[in-house]
């Protein structure tokens, strides 16, 4: 789930339970979970005797499709934690992978029915709890689907959270997004996870590597993210990265690039309130700008 950058809208239609169900931008689908499920912080149980043989089996082919790409194109950190998904041939129970997280990193993984409201995402975060949506796609859309279903998040972002580093920046987004809320500069924090959590790229001695789920579970723009001519890749810059705006509809054309997940934390360590105003006081970036203070790789 997330894309709390997707600025998540509540509908008022069907609200049956405590919980509003929340669709994808502003369009008319209608959402795609069963929200009458969630309890009062959105999560759900996983239901997993509900997937059908079809549906692990796309899972398999999404998994197997991913997994041959890996090598050279996603990061080291990624590869060596992608195995503790389990056996590709089913869709993982959140349980018995949350036990393996607990020992890990002190996280778990918790079902939601998909999309959730922002404040409800930080403050899952913030408990080291990661919102997986239940649903698995059609397999119309194996090559692309506009919301996060169950292959995109456990895919892209359940093996990082694996690694100390990144697990901890994970919390202290959560974390910083309840501050951000109350300071409502949610705007300038989505734009921090989409660059960083979904669409991040890390420099290795090997060379760029992806370290963004949104990349890493996409069957295109993994390749396209490391290797292609198009896109700018520039350096992690906080300030930077919090005035650029993104596409969520087709490949980035802008990445920006870590040297560690250990730069990334400290660089977000900083309290953000002075910067959420200077930045609110200067232009918006377009995703294709680049300007001469840029660290262009
Ligand atoms: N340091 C941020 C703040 O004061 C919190 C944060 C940490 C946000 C890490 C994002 C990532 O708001
Ligand atoms: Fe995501």
């Amino acid at each position: 789930m997330i894309d709390t950058a997707a600025d998540p809208v509540i509908d008022p239609r069907g609200v049956n339970s405590g919980v509003a169900p929340v669709t994808y931008g502003h369009g008319e689908r209608p959402p795609r979970g069963d929200y009458e499920q969630a309890r009062a912080d959105y999560t759900c149980e996983q239901d997993w005797g509900a997937y059908s043989a079809a549906d692990h089996e796309l899972y398999r082919r999404l998994y197997e499709r991913q997994a041959a790409q890996l090598s050279g194109l996603a990061c080291e950190e990624f590869i060596d934690a992608v195995g503790q998904l389990g056996s590709p041939a089913q869709i993982p129970r959140f349980d018995a992978l949350s036990e393996k997280l607990q020992r890990a990193t002190r996280w778990e993984v918790v079902a939601v029915p998909g999309l959730i409201p922002e404040e409800a995402f930080f403050s899952l975060l913030s408990q080291r709890r990661f919102p997986v949506t239940g649903w698995i796609r059609k397999p119309e859309e194996f090559d692309y689907v506009v919301e996060p279903d169950v292959f995109h998040d456990l895919f892209g972002h359940v093996p990082l959270l694996f690694n100390p580093m990144f697990a901890d920046y994970m919390q202290a987004y959560g974390a910083g997004g309840l501050k951000a809320s109350r300071l409502e500069s949610c705007e300038y924090l989505a734009r921090l996870y989409w660059y960083t959590v979904e669409f991040g790229l890390i420099d290795t001695p090997a060379g760029l590597r992806a370290y963004g789920a949104g990349i890493l579970s996409s069957a295109g723009e993994l390749r396209h993210s490391v290797t292609s001519r198009e896109p700018q890749r520039l350096g992690f810059d906080l300030e930077r990265i919090m005035r650029t705006r993104y596409k969520i509809d087709s490949y980035q054309s802008t990445y920006f690039v870590i040297d560690s997940f250990k730069q990334l934390f400290d660089a977000t360590a900083p309290d953000f309130e002075p910067i959420y105003e200077d930045v609110a006081g200067r232009p918006e970036l377009t995703t294709e700008v680049r300007l001469p203070s840029d660290r262009v790789f």
